[in-house]
């Protein structure tokens, strides 16, 4: 089968009312980094940045999937399918994607401040609290990548783009690294597609869809399925 990577940034999740980063609504635009998504952050404060992911977490949970997640969801009729994707929600499992990838962590898991190995899965309706501890009596924090961690999944996605014949990146600002640089290994050889309404630095090589996920990605998952 060949194999289709899909690269997906907070774009993808935008028409399921959740807030992208970097758009003029974006959650960056809005909160500071330095306040809300650093270690050092959570030390000075950590009340303030579990009250901010406890915000998002109740509005992931809120969130369904969009036509886009579930469009991607069925190019595993055909394909061999891997979505890396820089979100920490879980709209793509839920829309049926079997293969994910979550670079930057998933919202919806807690991990040990002092190690970030001990993960814990939170129950459907807890939350972030402060003084909620890891078996080792560290304070939990969210299982996210912040600023200045780093990124573990990335060489195992790095394979994965190499070996593509098809390359589907959807809803990236394609402004933090290492992620934005898997666009950078793909093979010469393989179809390359990114959908996005705009873009401050196209990528060579890419076809280029002018639109948002919610349009674009069911047209063009059809067109792969035919
Ligand atoms: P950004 O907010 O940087 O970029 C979102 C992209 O999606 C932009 O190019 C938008 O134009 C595009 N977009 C907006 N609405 C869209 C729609 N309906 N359909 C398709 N595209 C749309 O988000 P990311 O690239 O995901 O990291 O940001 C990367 C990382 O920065 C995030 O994972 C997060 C953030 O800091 C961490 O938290 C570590």
């Amino acid at each position: 089968m060949e194999h289709i990577v899909v690269f997906t940034g907070a774009g993808v999740s935008a028409e399921s009312g959740l807030a992208t980063f970097r758009d003029d609504d974006g959650l960056w635009n809005r909160y500071s980094v330095y306040d809300l998504a650093t270690p050092e952050a959570f030390e000075r404060d950590p009340g303030l940045v579990l009250d901010f992911y406890n915000e998002r977490l109740r509005n992931v949970r809120r969130a369904e999937p969009n036509a886009a997640h579930r469009a991607l969801a069925r190019l595993e009729r055909r394909y061999r399918v891997t979505v890396v994707t820089q979100n920490v929600d879980d709209l793509h499992e839920r829309a049926g994607s079997s293969n994910v990838i979550h670079l930057h962590g998933e919202i919806a898991r807690a991990c040990s401040s002092a190690d970030k190995r001990l993960v814990y899965a939170l129950g459907e309706c807890d939350e972030f609290r402060l003084g909620a501890r890891c078996e080792k009596g560290s304070q939990l924090r969210p299982a996210v990548v912040w600023f200045g961690e780093a990124v573990e999944r990335i060489g195992e996605a790095v394979e994965h783009a190499r070996g593509a014949e098809r390359f589907l990146a959807v809803g990236t600002s394609l402004a933090v690294w290492p992620a934005a640089g898997l666009v950078h290994e793909v093979p010469p050889r393989a179809r390359k597609v990114i959908v996005a309404p705009e873009l401050e630095h196209p990528v060579g090589g890419f076809e280029w869809l002018r639109e948002t996920a919610g349009e674009a990605v069911p047209r063009l998952v059809e067109r792969w399925l035919a």
